[in-house]
């Protein structure tokens, strides 16, 4: 095991009702706070007025900034940090899924900087301060809500970028599993699959002797699985959703990579495919991580199958290593196309083929991943071998 050092600062209030304790939560930050918010589910859903009534119950004032898109744009990033260095604000209020919450983040790290926010994403600049951010979840997805990143499109060159910071930490985050019963079909499988992506980028490392996280990543992918279907099924199933809502702040909180080093590379080979072709990051990744796992399972076969037979319980006694590692990269391919995701490029639209010119802007600040580094050419690979699995 790796020596680390572990401090997650998040304030989790979880379970019905959460979110009406964040104007008591804001309040403490003082006034105004912005508001900001995405394409408007949260209005359908009624969330929308919860909040307000909160914050209005707690006095504190607020401006708005919505239209965050999935994908969320840098121009947005840069209109909420004109409104609030313009209105004095004092804390960011995300209600919404990752991508609001990474917008929030972003603006909160703008703010008192002097040059372009953009910087952070290129490692020209490190943020020194942020506004206080605070979520309100309403979709299971990113971990963006106790996470120390963000992830900005930036709509000049086809970029998407991240940067980490322990200074965008947010300082609450309230997460009611009942504000992902308005969730489509499409957002439940592709934040399910963004779940299981955290885990398993976590899961597949070169360090040794690291069994307490391994048990716990394999147990927090099982609980994924065990209740993705029912909340398929059943929208309003409370229960379930509280599973996969907890397991997804937990799988991307950093507590679950303590001790070790994970491998990331599907990630950045995946937020060029939500770049160029502004895919949801989770069907992104239900196509990118099985062939990803399918490029490199030999550099430690033993690692795959332990990963087949301990989450996906193959039954290890009639196959060789190799077919047990291989065999559970298929069960989970089947298991993404049970929830109605794509297996291949194909599926998420992609046709053409610029894998060359992704391959070599993935690979700007050189080779991606731990597990297995790869290269220009290892991420070509990858992006071929998903264009040609089989739907
Ligand atoms: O915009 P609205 O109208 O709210 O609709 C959203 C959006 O269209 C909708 N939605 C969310 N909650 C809903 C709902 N619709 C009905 N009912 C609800 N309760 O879902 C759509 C997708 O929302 P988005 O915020 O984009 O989803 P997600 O949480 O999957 O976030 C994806 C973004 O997070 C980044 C991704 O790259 C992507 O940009 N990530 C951020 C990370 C981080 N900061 O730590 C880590 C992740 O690996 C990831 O890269
Ligand atoms: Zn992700």
């Amino acid at each position: 095991m790796d020596n680390f050092t572990f401090r997650n600062p998040t304030k989790i209030i979880f379970g019905r009702g959460a979110e009406k304790q964040v104007g008591a939560e804001c309040a403490v930050f003082g006034s105004p706070i912005l508001l900001h918010y995405g394409g408007g589910s949260i209005k359908k859903s009624g969330l929308y007025d919860t909040i307000t009534a909160s914050l209005k119950d707690a006095g504190v004032e607020f401006v708005e900034l919505a239209g965050v898109k999935p994908n969320p744009r840098l121009s947005l990033v840069k209109e909420g940090i004109a409104i609030c260095r313009e209105k004095g604000v004092k804390l960011i209020l995300a209600v919404g899924g990752g991508s609001v919450i990474d917008s929030s983040k972003t603006i909160a790290a703008g703010v008192p900087y002097d040059g372009d926010v953009w910087d952070f994403f290129t490692f020209k600049g490190e943020p020194q301060e942020a506004l206080p951010v605070g979520t309100v979840l309403t979709i299971p997805a990113a971990g963006s809500e106790s996470s120390n990143g963000c992830v900005i499109n930036n709509e000049d060159g086809d970029l998407k970028r991240a940067f980490d910071s322990d200074h965008i930490y947010p300082h609450f985050s309230a997460l009611n599993p009942e504000a992902a019963f308005t969730l489509p079909d499409y957002q439940v499988a592709c934040g399910t699959a963004d779940i299981i992506a955290h885990l398993m980028e976590r899961y597949f490392t070169n360090t040794k002797r690291v069994e307490l996280m391994d048990r716990l990543i394999e147990s927090a992918i099982k609980t994924v699985i065990n209740n993705v279907h029912a909340v398929l099924e059943t929208r309003d199933d409370y229960d379930s959703w509280a599973e996969i809502m907890w397991s997804g702040t937990l799988a991307h909180n950093n507590l679950l990579n303590t001790g070790r080093q994970g491998d990331w590379a599907s990630h950045d080979i995946e937020h060029e495919l939500s770049a160029v072709y502004d895919v949801a990051h989770g069907a992104g990744l239900a196509v990118i991580f099985p062939a990803w796992m399918k490029h490199v399972y030999k550099h430690d076969v033993d690692r795959f199958a332990q990963f087949a037979v301990r989450v996906f319980d193959v039954d290890h006694s009639f196959f060789s290593p190799e077919k047990t590692a291989l065999e559970g990269i298929k069960r989970l391919t089947e298991l993404f196309k049970s929830m109605g995701l794509p297996v291949n490029l194909e599926g998420l639209g992609i046709t053409d083929d610029r894998f060359e010119e992704m391959a070599a802007k993935c690979t700007t600040y050189g080779p991606v991943g731990h597990f297995v580094p790869l290269d220009k050419y290892g991420v070509e690979a990858v992006y071929r071998l998903a264009a040609a699995s089989e739907g």
